[in-house]
């Protein structure tokens, strides 16, 4: 195996190709951490407003410890994936509390974090504190099982030990950062998934897949999980200025953000007024409410196909007492319209509200 060679090419691509992104300039490891808990599960384009609101927010892991959590939410609205933000907060406040706003500096510490699992803790203890740990994530998988022509199955536990081995025998030990940051910027910019322009790229003479034409096999991921589809019945019930929120608690999607009172079923078949428990509760307070050609919207997450329609119920404002009491007796809230705003909403619910307006 071509080693050193591997690593000097990619070594030598970098800076002539890298993009110039704010977390690149800084060693402050607050800063570092922010931006890989953003960049989870998120393209950099999508990401580096967050980045930005989040730094400009909260200058110091002290003013991220000292928010209230439903502003961490609000600013973290859109990108998904929420325990993140909840995490990212909660290891804040530890950080605070229990480190006096000091990061850990080392690999092994910095894992003990609450969200912090070995690819950020590598990314952290390497970019702010030079250790010569690799990280692994999605784009290292590619690069190596192509180059160097792995085809074990990246999802088994066999596959993720095989290619940590390989990559952590890769790194050295005197640019760790900048072998990591080379890594995954190729990963992103030049050995992409779909049709990476291998006659242009500087590894391919040695590379394992452009040889074999084996560049859509690698790298092998086997066994995905099934897509779940969910109906989600929502009901948007105003009075006047007011709106009735759900605060979404429970082990399911989207906890700690808020959403609409709703009934789920199995099918995407509409409420019907003879049958919804919420429909019948609510003709107690003479509703208008819309039952024909409800707003739809589908919504792909990693694990669930949501399906949502929207039935509108305007109660008159004569009865806003009674509707208080009704929303009390269910656990819900009745918010005034800017309040709703401020609010931690799911992308679906933000996108309904901006086309009712
Ligand atoms: N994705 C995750 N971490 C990244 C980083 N540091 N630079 C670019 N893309 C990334």
């Amino acid at each position: 195996m071509n080693i050193s060679l591997f690593t000097n090419q990619l070594l030598k691509w970098y800076p002539a190709h890298r993009r110039d992104l704010p977390w690149r300039k800084t060693k402050e490891p607050y800063f570092i951490w922010l931006s890989e808990i953003i960049l989870q599960q998120t393209r950099v384009a999508q990401g580096l407003p967050y980045f930005e609101v989040f730094v400009e927010r909260f200058p110091t892991v002290q003013d991220l410890a000292a928010a209230p959590e439903e502003e961490v939410l609000r600013c973290w609205q859109g990108l998904g994936y929420y325990s993140r933000a909840r995490n990212l907060h909660a290891c804040a406040k530890e950080i605070v509390r229990e480190r006096r706003g000091e990061f850990p500096q080392t690999y092994q510490e910095l894992l003990k974090l609450k969200g912090v699992g070995p690819y950020t803790a590598a990314a952290i203890a390497s970019f702010a504190f030079q250790e010569p740990v690799a990280v692994v994530d999605g784009n290292v998988y590619r690069v190596l099982a192509r180059y160097f022509g792995i085809a074990t199955d990246i999802r088994s536990g066999a596959g993720k030990r095989e290619f940590e081995r390989l990559a952590n025998e890769l790194i050295p030990r005197e640019v760790p950062d900048q072998y990591n940051q080379a890594i995954m910027e190729f990963g992103a910019l030049q050995c992409t998934p779909h049709q990476p322009d291998c006659p242009a790229c500087p590894l391919a003479s040695a590379c394992h897949a452009f040889r074999y034409g084996e560049m859509k096999e690698l790298p092998v991921k086997l066994g995905r999980t099934k897509v779940k589809s969910r109906f989600l019945h929502y009901f948007h019930i105003t009075c006047g200025d007011k709106t009735v929120v759900n605060h979404r608690t429970g082990n399911d999607i989207w906890k700690g953000l808020v959403d609409f009172p709703l009934e789920e079923s199995e099918s995407d078949q509409r409420p019907d007024p003879d049958r919804s428990l919420m429909l019948m509760e609510l003709s107690a307070l003479n509703p208008t409410v819309s039952l024909e050609d409800l707003p739809s919207f589908k919504h792909v997450l990693s694990h669930q196909k949501l399906m949502a329609d929207f039935v509108q119920v305007k109660v008159s404002e004569d009865r806003e007492a009674d509707l208080i009491r009704w929303a009390e007796r269910r656990a819900y809230q009745v918010v005034a319209s800017g309040k709703l705003e401020e609010m931690g909403k799911p992308k679906l619910i933000v996108r309904y509200l901006t086309e009712q307006k």
